[in-house]
């Protein structure tokens, strides 16, 4: 069987690295684009330094490949807010070409949105891919605006571009310090001594999902042939802070916790119904503790 060129837009990002090894390991060649080639490499993988808002490498790179991952993102949640012209200006304008490319050259696409800050406030728990979206800070409104021009462009033309609305993905690879992953920094944080930070009173409850299910869950979605374009990508299991506090403790360390004023970015709950994407993927999610423990115990080989 011919083997799938992929490429992967963010490739040397969380995700990005985690998705390029899970698709190397099916036989895929796989190829990783990000700003710099990195200095830790898996053979299997070739790596593509670029600037993802420089249209001729984004041409080159695109040229002879079968399926695109698009993970960049310059926003993230906590930041947006102040820095939303360059989400609008950039982010969203260079994914609206990157789209273009893809249809021009009949390549498939997976989008990487975010689930929670999509969605925004819900009433109804778990949240389905049907509800109607209200972002709640400029990243999440970039993410549904990419997602826009995808639905649009899918109305016209000969194939479709998928989104993955994923929730709180952690482990390997994650780095905390960038801006985004409790469940990172808190178990990090405990292994090495030091105070856990929690914004508002540890009952903001989350969708956490082990970054080795999601990339499995993007894997079935890159496959799928049918006719949806939205798929939540989550564990379904809710978790607050202070649950996840407990279940590091369980693991046998202590945590000293510091409780500062709640954000307005935070939302108090998201849990993502994930029914849709279990209906093509057939594999395991593993439950948070599994994760949790899986994760620990990478680290320890690590620090
Ligand atoms: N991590 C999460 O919690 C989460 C949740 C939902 C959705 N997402 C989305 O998934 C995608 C990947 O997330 P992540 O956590 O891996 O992010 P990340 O920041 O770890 O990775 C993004 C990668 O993009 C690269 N990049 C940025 N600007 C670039 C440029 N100009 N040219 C080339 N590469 C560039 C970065 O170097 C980085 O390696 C993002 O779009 C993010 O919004 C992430």
């Amino acid at each position: 069987m011919k083997k799938s060129k992929i490429l992967i837009f963010g490739g040397g990002g969380f995700i990005g690295r985690n998705l390029a090894g899970t698709l190397a390991d099916r036989g895929d060649l796989v190829y990783s684009f990000d700003k710099a080639i990195p200095e830790k490499r898996d053979r299997r993988i070739e790596y593509i330094a670029g600037d993802f808002f420089d249209d001729d490498h984004l041409d080159d790179a695109l040229e002879g490949k079968d399926a695109v991952i698009h993970a960049v993102s310059t926003v993230n949640p906590g930041n947006s807010n102040k820095r939303y012209m360059q989400g609008y200006g950039r982010d969203f304008v260079q994914s609206v070409k990157l789209c273009e490319k893809v249809l021009c050259n009949r390549q498939r696409m997976l989008f990487l949105s975010s689930g929670g800050t999509v969605y925004g406030n819900q009433e109804a728990q778990p949240i389905t891919e049907e509800c109607f979206p209200l972002p709640i800070n400029h990243y999440g409104n970039v993410k549904l605006c990419i997602e826009n021009v995808i639905r649009t462009f899918n109305t016209q033309l000969h194939t479709k571009m998928r989104i993955a609305r994923i929730s709180n993905p952690y482990g390997p690879g994650q780095d905390y310090t960038k801006g985004v992953g409790f469940v990172d920094a808190a178990l990090k944080r405990a292994m090495e001594g030091e105070p856990i930070e929690i914004w508002g009173d540890g009952e903001n409850i989350r969708d956490y999902v082990y970054i080795e299910d999601v990339c499995a869950m993007l894997v079935s979605l890159l496959e799928y042939k049918g006719d949806e374009e939205v798929f939540n990508i989550s564990s379904g299991e809710g978790m607050s802070q202070k649950m996840v506090l407990e279940a590091i403790r369980e693991l046998g360390l202590t945590t000293e916790i510091r409780y500062l004023d709640k954000r307005s970015v935070d939302l108090p709950r998201t849990v993502l119904d994930n029914r849709k994407i279990r209906g093509i993927y057939d594999g395991r999610i593993r439950s948070f503790k599994e994760g949790l423990e899986e994760y620990y115990r990478y680290l320890q080989k690590g620090i």
